[in-house]
């Protein structure tokens, strides 16, 4: 109920429209949306780890597949009663009721922001606070109605015309489908990198009872719920649904949606001399090379990483580096737990706290916090025994190349390794523990950033080397 000490704010009242049949929606009209969900999730190369924020989230079925590809999920949407059922979905995500026209989170706080059919022309201000809360370098992903006029599917949006002229004209203003409007809107808001994408769109329902009563659930309906009532607007919704079906195939509607992803611009320094170097030596003259490992860093973590300060003096020869080690990932079809397994147990035998911390990192998100955290302390009871096999000739590559035997060789073919791959192994082992010995005998230290981001347990497991920075 409206208090009239408190009016309510125009965002407020979009539950009216949008929450009345929350559950309808979520089953029946919100399913259909996955195919634009998955291709833009798979455009904006969601993954593991990504702090990913759905702004307009409705019913929360576009986080609950990015939960699925390792996501962390954050949503906000102003229809209570949809968030409702978003939290059932994905109990672990932070999902709030609120305004998207002012974020309840602080500035660059997520690697991606996805809005699906949420912000519009006419919400200038959405925009620009998806670009505040995102980390430079972080990508956005939007989809709007596109050339609705040449989609085969367009008859099915048809009945929400029934609306008051001010709301159809509201909804004309809104779009941002046509050629150069949607991007110039995102440049204007401060995206770079803008590219109008391909995505996919059909609603289908089994029968047109469905169809009419998932058109019914949503926002747009209500408005010409208002209009003519929800009985006319079933009836004549029904009928146009009954004249697109065909026997024995679900009713079919393909609509043209218009996708743009861009990325929010990194402001790397271009003056860094006063910045710490993160090693023993000075700083060098920048070069294209040493500049583009800077750019990528910041685009990719949101920060610079030591690593890539004391290699900036020659970008080229971390690029050889880097091919050799994926040369023996290549050569061993090495699993990134396998990777994580080798390094972890060379570095902390090698008392490398900086690849000891990176990979104790990667390894937690493979396995588990404590199985990381394990592999870095040398307690191999939770490993399993084709990772306790690595792990132990890891070290003992590390501890002394001269004092391994045959019989150390045969444990890592007792668990199903074949020579090619003990090569591959090895030699992968080798060549982690040439960049990391000359990282630290440079004095690399780790990055205070990337400390920060660990969890707890692998933070308090790595005891040893050089502290961050
Ligand atoms: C077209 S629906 C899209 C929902 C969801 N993204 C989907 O794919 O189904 C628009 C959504 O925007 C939400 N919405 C409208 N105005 C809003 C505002 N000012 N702040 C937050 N959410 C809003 C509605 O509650 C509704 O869930």
């Amino acid at each position: 109920m409206q208090d009239d000490d408190f009016p309510m704010e125009q965002w407020e009242m979009v539950d009216e429209g949008w929450g009345r049949l929350a559950a309808d929606f979520a089953t029946m009209r919100e399913p259909s949306n996955m195919r634009e969900y998955v291709s833009m999730h798979h455009l904006l190369g969601i993954d593991e780890g990504d702090r990913v924020l759905d702004v307009a989230c409705g019913a929360g079925l576009a986080l609950e597949l990015a939960g699925l590809l390792g996501a962390e999920c954050f949503g906000l949407d102003a229809s209570p009663r949809l968030v409702d059922i978003a939290r059932m979905r994905t109990p672990t995500a932070d999902i709030r009721v609120g305004d998207m026209n002012a974020l309840p989170w602080p500035d660059a706080s997520f690697d991606v922001v996805t809005s699906f059919r949420g912000i519009w022309a006419t919400t200038p201000t959405a925009i620009v606070e998806a670009l505040r809360v995102l980390r430079p370098g972080g990508r956005i992903g939007l989809t709007v109605w596109g050339h609705l006029k040449v989609s085969s599917g367009a008859w099915a949006l048809q009945p929400l015309r029934l609306a008051s002229e001010q709301d159809v004209s509201h909804q004309a203003e809104m779009q941002m489908g046509r050629p150069g409007v949607g991007e110039r809107f995102l440049l204007d808001a401060g995206f770079v990198d803008v590219q109008r994408v391909v995505v996919p769109f059909a609603w289908e329902s089994a029968d047109p009872e469905q169809f009419a009563r998932a058109l019914v659930s949503t926002g747009p309906a209500f408005e010409a719920i208002k209009e003519v009532g929800e009985q006319e607007f079933y009836e004549q919704t029904f009928a146009l649904a009954r004249a697109h079906a065909h026997d024995g195939l679900p009713i079919r509607a393909e609509i043209d949606v218009a996708g743009f992803i861009a990325r929010k611009p990194v402001e790397v320094p271009t003056s860094y001399e006063d910045e710490p170097t993160g090693n023993f030596l000075g700083w060098y003259p920048p070069s294209a090379g040493s500049e583009k490992l800077r750019r990528d860093d910041v685009e990719g973590e949101g920060f610079v990483w030591n690593v890539s300060r004391l290699w900036g003096r020659a970008p080229e020869s971390l690029e050889h580096i880097a091919g050799v080690m994926d040369d023996a990932v290549k050569l061993g079809n090495l699993t990134m737990r396998q990777r994580g397994v080798l390094i972890t147990a060379m570095a902390s035998e090698l008392g490398d706290s900086y690849c000891s911390l990176a990979w104790g990192g990667k390894l937690a998100k493979q396995t588990d916090d404590e199985f990381s955290a394990a592999a870095l302390r040398g307690d191999d009871t939770p490993l399993e025994p084709a990772d306790r096999a690595l792990a132990e000739w890891a070290r003992a590559v590390v501890r002394d190349p001269n004092a391994t035997t045959p019989q150390d060789v045969a444990r890592l073919r007792d668990v199903g390794f074949t020579d090619d791959q003990i090569f591959a192994i090895t030699f992968y082992v080798a060549m982690r523990l040439a960049f990391s010995t000359f990282n630290d005998a440079l004095g690399t230290q780790p990055d205070a950033k990337l400390f920060a981001r660990l969890p707890e347990r692998i933070r308090e497991a790595v005891t040893w080397g050089r502290s961050p920075l």
